[in-house]
């Protein structure tokens, strides 16, 4: 993105590090939301990715791409809610999951929380396709909630869903460098930005055998059947840093401005 907004709230600079709510006072909230009603909320997953990816991948993914975003459009982002809705993933060691209703009410909780204090646009930055389901659900639920407190009236509250890996840019550039190799899990799309922001990740990347192909998902057990080492139908060997960092700048550039544009919304 090359054009940056011109002072939302008094903290923003241009070279201003990531707007983060976790380094904020409370009277520095109370000031940015006399000039901002707007706020980015990461939430990824832990969960097995294949053998050679992080746990953390798509933790790890949202939360680079939401820095990224209120870094370059001086939004506030909350901390990473770094569990999601995994359940299928549990017959992989490792994977820590939120059964449905946990992560509905927990996104509920959170968003009830920004609306209280008077955000109005709340921008949910996922890294994980099985909380999208769930997260809109919570948007339902809070929308409902919302119209019966008490300050309602005055208020309006919207949320918007933005699953990076799904926009049409990042999607056209994987399938671009990696074709039919791109598959649906442990793809080398989020194993590549992995890679670059953590290096330390490249030592566990090798050949793989092929992977099982892209297939219907049910419970832990089938997908372990399916799925023999976790992975649908990609090849993350093919990742590397270099595009990682690609990754992340089309992502924050599209997603930059679809989150000015939600501002801009009536
Ligand atoms: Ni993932």
């Amino acid at each position: 993105m090359n054009k940056k907004p011109k002072a939302i709230h008094p903290f923003f600079d241009e070279h201003n590090p990531t707007m983060r709510l976790d380094l904020f006072t409370w009277p520095e909230v109370d000031e940015y939301l006399r000039h901002c009603k707007g706020i980015i909320l990461p939430i990824g997953s832990t969960e097995q990715h294949g053998p050679t990816g992080a746990i953390g991948t798509d933790a790890l993914t949202a939360q680079a791409v939401a820095h990224e975003v209120s870094k370059r459009t001086g939004v506030l982002v909350t901390p990473t809610q770094p569990y999601g809705m995994a359940e299928h993933h549990l017959g992989f060691a490792g994977t820590m999951s939120l059964r449905p209703e946990t992560l509905l009410e927990l996104v509920h909780d959170l968003l009830i929380s920004l609306a209280m204090h008077g955000f109005e646009k709340i921008f949910i930055v996922n890294g994980h396709g099985g909380n999208i389901a769930t997260i809109k659900a919570a948007f339902s639920k809070a929308y409902r909630t919302i119209s019966t407190m008490e300050f309602s009236e005055s208020k309006s509250f919207q949320c918007k869903l933005a699953n990076w890996f799904m926009t049409p840019e990042v999607f056209k550039e994987a399938n671009s460098l990696y074709g039919d190799k791109e598959g649906q899990h442990a793809t080398p799309s989020e194993i590549a930005l992995t890679l670059y922001l953590e290096p330390s990740l490249l030592s566990k990347q090798c050949e793989l055998p092929p992977p099982s192909p892209v297939g219907p998902i049910y419970d832990y057990k089938d997908f372990r059947q399916r799925y023999f080492d976790g992975r649908m139908g990609s090849d993350p060997f093919l990742a590397n840093a270099r595009d990682g960092e690609k990754f992340l700048d089309k992502a924050a550039s599209v997603l930059s401005k679809n989150l000015l544009d939600f501002l801009q919304e009536p």
